[in-house]
């Protein structure tokens, strides 16, 4: 009987043949699960935009719920409508790859630490009949530790919230964190954007906020620096450089169309 000789050359073998059947297996499911990736990433962000505006049911189909909302691009310079870029194939993250679709922002009015600018953003809007009900806008903005990114929602007037969400950031769990706490986030509905100079003046201060202070929110105790962050955020993206155009010509004309 002749055992069988194990040798360098066929031990090398074996172990490259595994690796290779187990590349082969792991590159098909990584190719083969990226539909569902992108799948559940629209789904989670629409359960996003959907939670912003107080919209979100639990336990009920995130797609259906979502046909109520009106997606469109807007021009951040003019405010305008972008009616030949079509909303569901356009990515504002690429965008801010491509230099063609987005700007560098200058430190002087980089006030959110965001680096760059998309030129278009998607906007999300719910209607009741032809007039918008609500205008849900997405935002982004350095914290102490991270760009944190999330929804502001906004009433028909451009001016009084709806609400707020966050759905991505590394601040430190327990302490920044507390942008994702329910009971912080409640405080925000109601609370008006625009001071009488027409500039965004909501600030999440330090301590509690008066009661009948339109603009003021509750700091987070020990996230002093995260609720600058989000503060900064506001300012940046509800101003000049970010929808304060598009929402001033909703303002004048009091409609979209
Ligand atoms: C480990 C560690 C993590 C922290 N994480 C945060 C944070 O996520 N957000 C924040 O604003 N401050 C955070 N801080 C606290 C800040 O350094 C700073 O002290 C605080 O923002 C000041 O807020 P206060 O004036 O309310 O105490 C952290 C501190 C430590 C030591």
């Amino acid at each position: 009987m002749s055992a069988s000789v194990e040798t360098p050359t066929k031990t090398l073998l074996v172990a490259l043949g595994v690796s290779l059947v187990c590349s082969v297996v792991v590159a098909a499911a990584a190719v083969g699960l990226r539909p569902r990736q992108a799948e559940n990433e629209l789904r989670f962000q629409q359960r996003n935009i959907l939670a912003a505006a107080g919209l979100y049911a639990p336990g009920q189909d995130v797609a259906e719920q979502f046909e109520q909302i009106e997606v469109r691009i807007v021009d951040l310079a003019t405010g305008e409508y972008i009616e030949d870029l079509d909303p569901s194939d356009y990515d504002a993250q690429a965008a801010l790859r491509n230099p063609a679709q987005s700007d560098a922002l200058d430190k002087s009015v980089d006030i959110a630490n965001i680096k760059r600018r998309e030129r278009y953003a998607k906007v999300y809007l719910l209607r009741d009949g032809d007039e918008i009900e609500t205008i849900i806008l997405p935002i982004r903005g350095y914290g102490l530790w991270s760009t944190m990114y999330g929804f502001i929602a906004l009433e028909a007037d451009g001016n009084t919230v709806s609400g707020l969400s966050f759905y991505e950031h590394g601040e430190t769990p327990g302490l920044g964190d507390k942008i994702e706490d329910p009971r912080w986030l409640g405080l925000w509905p109601g609370k008006k954007v625009y001071g009488a100079d027409g500039e965004p003046q909501l600030e999440v201060i330090r301590g509690r906020a008066a009661a009948d202070d339109p603009h003021s929110i509750d700091g987070m105790a020990g996230a002093t620096l995260t609720g600058r962050g989000v503060t900064n955020m506001l300012a940046f993206w509800l101003g000049g450089q970010g929808y304060g155009p598009y929402l001033r010509g909703l303002e004048q004309t009091g409609s979209d169309s």
